[in-house]
């Protein structure tokens, strides 16, 4: 660990090794949400799942007591953003829903989200997952030595409003590692040129919230549940990634690779 500037903190290959593996924690336990993802299933059910994984793990939630943070998975359907609260709510056809888990293992954390369908869902759904998908397949590609974080703001930007969309102003991408929240804050919006230069060792959580309304969001009297102000659908994805003189090295892709059977 070393000081990168800015308050960032670089990690050696042995802190990445760490982190590399509760980010695959994170998206194990995450994919196994997904498959649990039916109309009739309850929001708490798949809390329900997750605690138990993590115990079973031998990880702490990153979550849970996070600023009273009540439960250790967000679950955000619909118009809701992000950090939808697990509830006795029914998923029914249709709905789509963003799984944001984070994990503490070994003193490093991980942490990853994604949106998913429940059964079928409309075309514009659709695309709205699409789109932030690629949007932050794009942030990805931008996170390499010679770029700044300005960079992957405005690649994320600019795909996401060319096809119509918005993107979120008051939740950022940050660094992680032995915190949940490192400097430096990646917004999806900014200026190609801009923010602090990306270098070797730094890990940031890469987040794309798009809403396919306008950009306001509302936060509702639970306190943490942010919802599009114009009731419009969202997609939220998330990525941890290291930055290698090698290029971007996306942490949270290990289990894909370890199911592709590599
Ligand atoms: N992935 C989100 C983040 O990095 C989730 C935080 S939920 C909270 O901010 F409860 F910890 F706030
Ligand atoms: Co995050």
């Amino acid at each position: 660990m070393s000081a990168g500037g800015n308050g960032i903190v670089l990690k050696d290959a042995r802190e990445i090794e760490k982190l590399r593996r509760s980010a695959r924690l994170v998206r194990e336990i995450l994919e196994e949400v997904r498959a649990r993802l039916q109309p009739g299933v309850q929001t708490i059910e798949l809390e329900r799942h997750v605690e138990k994984r993590l115990e079973l793990a031998g990880a702490k939630p990153a979550f849970k007591g996070y600023r009273g943070y009540p439960c250790c998975l967000c679950t955000s359907v619909n118009e809701e953003i992000l950090h939808g609260i697990p509830s006795s709510r029914r998923l029914k056809e249709g709905d789509i829903v963003g799984l944001d888990l984070g994990v503490v293992l070994d003193s490093y954390y991980g942490d990853s989200a994604l949106t998913a369908p429940v059964g079928k869902i409309s075309g514009e759904a659709e695309r709205l997952l699409g789109v932030a998908k690629e949007a932050l397949e794009l942030a990805i590609g931008e996170a390499h030595l010679g770029n700044r974080v300005g960079d992957i703001s405005a690649a994320v930007q600019g795909f996401v409003e060319k096809n119509g969309f918005s993107v979120v102003r008051e939740f950022v991408g940050h660094g992680i590692g032995r915190a949940l929240h490192e400097e430096p804050q990646v917004p999806n919006y900014g200026r190609r040129g801009h923010g602090p230069q990306l270098k070797e060792g730094m890990v940031l959580a890469l987040e794309t919230m798009v809403t396919a309304g306008g950009p306001e969001l509302r936060i509702m009297p639970d306190h943490w549940t942010a919802v599009t102000a114009d009731g419009s659908n969202t997609a939220h994805f998330e990525h941890m990634v290291a930055i290698t003189r090698n290029g971007p090295d996306v942490l949270t892709r290990e289990w894909d690779k370890v199911r592709a059977g590599h």
